[in-house]
């Protein structure tokens, strides 16, 4: 039992009955590892009580439900919720223990066990941070209006987790993230304890020379900032909030590596793929194969490939192992940290994030041989029918493979080609905002076109032109 000292009187006895009757369940305790903390705080309705009445009892407690006739309890606003049912206010202020609310929680003296039929019972800690908040006076936020629907301000179980993760100190954030890290690269299936490095936005772990990993989140420290800019992301928007951090996860076989997209995503991989990301509130990672495979010579990739590409040994290769030596480990982690990142801040179409990953990626791996392979594939439309493939693109369909090359080669158009090139950051930054249904909108406004034939036409010309030589003789 905790100190009881610090606790009111009347939460004394409840503490001691909680241990007993109820099974905790993790969908009612949004914040399980720090009770403690909320134990020290004032308790409030909207982090404490909201998130417990939208989540578990607004389901039957509204003016709609079927039961509503039988309790005429309707929790959808504070004023509505202290009103009560049938049986009057489910609060006694400052009396947890005499509250017709505890007491249909609990189940106790004969009231009707609540939520019923013995699902999503609430745990221990969800009932004391009701008793406390009762307890404390059951009062509203300052700020609020009773009238306010309650899920419009019901603290999120994100949001918790984020104002927690606010309070760590840096070196406390740090071991959270690489425990988060760590957990996320078990998955692999891999037991020894990788490398780790850690920066401001970054968390990078795998079994290869530490330094390969402090330079990786070094380089994604800057591919960070220059996306930033280029969104032109206000100060108070942070593509990676302050609190969070993104994990780079990197595998040096690609066994685990499969292991690890069928554990976390349920799914296989496609046979060339050589990274994937996520980016949800809850997890961000990037997951990436080293072509290296672990190897301790940080960068000599870059020489190596910039003789080979001198050879021009490499044109048919790339082809079918678009991941092989031919890429890079910045490389590859920036193309997905950078598709991931943009579709996650809008909503980007899938072409345009696509293609800014691989533009982006390319900065950091000029001489690979990826982005000419990339650029023959969309040159090679151009014989295959350009207007329906391009039309595709830009509606979001077709092969995976096909909407990169058409997405880089897009990309590499706007944001090359002089009458284009100024306006292109403004051309995303609309389209990352509207979404890819307001496409002709954008083009008319940015670039005036006048049909999204006439667009496409014109870019079918450029890739003609500036690709042309990338194809030999045929
Ligand atoms: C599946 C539907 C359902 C859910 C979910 C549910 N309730 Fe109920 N609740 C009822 C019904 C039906 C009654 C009337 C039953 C009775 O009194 O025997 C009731 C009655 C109550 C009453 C007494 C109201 C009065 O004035 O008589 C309280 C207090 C209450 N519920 C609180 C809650 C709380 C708190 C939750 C969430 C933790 C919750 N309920 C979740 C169906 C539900």
């Amino acid at each position: 039992m905790r100190s009881l000292v610090r606790v009111l009187p009347g939460l004394a006895l409840t503490l001691m009955m909680v241990g007993t009757a109820i099974s905790a369940r993790a969908q009612d305790e949004p914040t399980p590892e720090d009770s403690t903390r909320a134990m020290v705080q004032q308790p409030s309705f909207a982090r404490d009580v909201a998130p417990i009445l939208v989540n578990v009892c607004q389901r039957c407690h509204n003016p709609r439900s079927t039961t509503y006739r039988t309790h005429g309890f309707d929790m959808t606003t504070f004023e509505s919720f202290l009103k009560g049912g049938n049986a009057g206010s489910p609060v006694t202020p400052r009396n947890a223990a005499e509250s017709l609310m505890v007491h249909h929680i609990k189940g106790e003296n004969g009231f009707a066990k609540m939520p019923p039929g013995g699902q999503n019972n609430l745990g221990p800690q969800a009932i004391e941070r009701i008793e406390r908040w009762i307890n404390a006076g059951a009062l509203l936020d300052e700020g609020r209006s009773p009238r306010e629907e309650i899920q419009k301000f019901a603290a999120s179980a994100e949001s918790l987790e984020r104002e927690a993760l606010g309070k760590l100190s840096a070196e406390e954030r740090d071991k959270v993230f690489l425990t988060r890290a760590l957990e996320l690269y078990r998955k692999s299936g891999l037991k020894d304890a990788p490398q780790t490095a850690v920066s401001t936005h970054f968390v990078a772990v795998g079994p290869l020379p530490q330094a390969r990993l402090q330079h990786l989140t070094k380089e994604m420290e800057k591919v960070l900032v220059e996306l930033t800019r280029f969104l032109g992301r206000p100060v108070g928007a942070p593509l990676i909030e302050a609190q969070d951090k993104v994990v780079v996860l990197v595998f040096t076989e690609k066994t685990p590596f499969s292991e690890f997209v069928q554990s976390d995503q349920n799914r296989r991989l496609e046979r060339t793929s050589a990274s994937v990301h996520k980016f949800t509130a809850a997890s961000s990672y990037v997951a990436v194969v080293d072509p290296l495979k672990g190897s301790d010579e940080p960068d000599s990739d870059r020489d190596a490939l910039a003789a080979k590409k001198k050879r021009g040994s490499t044109r048919n290769r790339a082809a079918d192992s678009p991941a092989g030596p031919e890429r890079t480990l910045v490389g590859l982690a920036t193309q997905d940290l950078v598709e991931g990142l943009v579709g996650k801040v809008g909503k980007s179409p899938r072409f345009l994030a696509m293609g800014l990953g691989c533009s982006f990626a390319q900065r950091v791996e000029p001489a690979s041989p990826y982005y000419n392979t990339l650029r023959r594939d969309a040159f090679n439309q151009l014989r295959i029918g350009w207007a329906t493939k391009a039309n595709e693109t830009l509606g979001d369909q077709g092969d995976p493979q096909d909407l990169r090359a058409m997405g880089f080669s897009l990309v590499e158009w706007l944001s090359t080609a002089p009458p284009t090139r100024p306006r292109f950051p403004l051309f995303a930054q609309v389209l990352i905002a509207d979404g890819g249904n307001k496409l002709d909108e954008a083009l008319e406004r940015i670039y005036y076109t006048k049909s999204r034939e006439q667009f496409i036409g014109m870019w079918g010309q450029w890739v003609g032109t500036a690709y042309r030589g990338l194809v030999g003789g045929r």
